[in-house]
């Protein structure tokens, strides 16, 4: 399994773990011990490139806050230096919705306050979480190249971002990589890969199976947790499983194919589209942690990329969860 390379030099397992859904987003938590043995697994199992962020709290079922950046720092404290940790900052939580933040002072109060919860003394990538409109993007820049001088962070990134706001960071502060949404069914950021490619810069993909979706193994009248963030995605209504009856059905051909299933195809599919792409896909199970790290096994040729390309331009689709919205600050 090739290991790839995000901007100049951060090197990563090709597939990265989404740490989040251990207890953020998808129902209440997983039991403290029963994450980190999952994560500790994912590292024997080869995955060498965690991801988490300050705001990812949840519930655990006796009531109590959940630490995502604890559960990941207990995890890898004993493998630190053969694993790649990345957090995030600027965004805290109003009920579903999304507040920003990224003023220097709280960048700066944030990347502390996560290095206590992870136990560590520096991050390998930290991620302006989502771009601040009352913040210009050379402030944050600056930001990052002071907390790389002071070794808090060997690289940076942006999540959700744009071509402009990416251009007027990366002149004060070269980016490693960008962290947004993409999926088969969700590719609008797209336009923005001739500009990695320009600038070099990697493309961390989160949510790379759409929420889960495009892992075939839901079906019409799942029902959620109230604390499930799926139960009102757009792409889980019983409408959306009729509208996605032909996607389903290309990722179970494809996966009969290749001797895979539909949640590696949807991997292979994007690694096979750009070598700068690395999927993270979360998953709380054991099992399928190891399955999605072996998408990287399945080789797709650029003929078989195009082809697929092809079909998902033909193929109707639902709508796809494509972020909560912001509270106005
Ligand atoms: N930057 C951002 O704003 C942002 C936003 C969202 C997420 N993220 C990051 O991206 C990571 C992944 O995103 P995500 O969790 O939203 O979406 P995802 O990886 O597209 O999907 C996760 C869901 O798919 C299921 N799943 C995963 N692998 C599976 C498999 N092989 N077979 C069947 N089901 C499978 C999981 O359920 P089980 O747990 O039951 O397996 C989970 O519900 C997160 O952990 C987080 O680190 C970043």
């Amino acid at each position: 399994m090739e290991n790839r390379i995000l901007g100049r030099d951060l090197e990563v397992s090709p597939v990265g773990l989404g740490c989040m859904g251990f207890s953020h987003a998808y129902g209440t938590a997983v039991d403290a011990s029963e994450a980190i043995r999952a994560i500790r697994e994912a590292v024997d199992m080869g995955y060498t490139f965690f991801d988490t962020a300050e705001c990812y709290l949840g519930t655990n079922a006796d009531g109590s806050t959940s630490y995502n950046e604890e559960l990941v720092g207990k995890a890898l404290a004993d493998c630190r230096s053969r694993v790649k940790v990345a957090t995030k900052c600027g965004v805290t939580h109003d009920g579903r919705m999304l507040v920003f933040d990224s003023r220097p002072e709280t960048i700066r109060k944030s990347i502390d306050s996560s290095l206590q919860s992870l136990g560590m003394d520096h991050v390998d990538l930290y991620y302006q979480h989502r771009i601040d409109p009352k913040v210009e993007p050379e402030t944050v820049a600056g930001v990052m190249a002071d907390l790389i001088r002071e070794g808090k962070i060997l690289h940076w990134g942006i999540s959700e971002t744009n071509e402009e706001y990416l251009r007027r960071a990366h002149a004060v502060c070269p980016v490693t990589c960008i962290q947004n949404r993409y999926s088969m069914m969700a590719r609008w950021h797209e336009a923005l890969f001739p500009v990695l490619e320009e600038l070099q810069i990697g493309y961390v993909a989160f949510s790379p199976l759409a929420n889960g979706i495009l892992t075939d193994v839901f079906s019409k009248g799942e029902k959620f947790d109230p604390e499930d963030y799926r139960g009102e995605m757009p792409q889980y209504s019983d409408e959306a499983f009729d509208q996605n009856r032909g996607l389903m059905q290309l990722l179970r051909d494809l996966a009969a194919e290749k001797q895979a299933t539909p949640a590696q195809i949807s991997l292979a599919w994007m690694m096979g589209r750009k070598p700068y792409i690395v999927p993270i896909p979360g998953s709380r199970k054991t099992e399928r942690i190891r399955e999605n790290l072996h998408a990287a096994d399945i080789r797709l040729t650029q003929e078989e990329v195009k082809a697929i390309d092809g079909k998902l331009a033909q193929i109707p689709m639902s709508a796809v969860f494509g972020g909560h919205g912001a509270r106005k600050g």
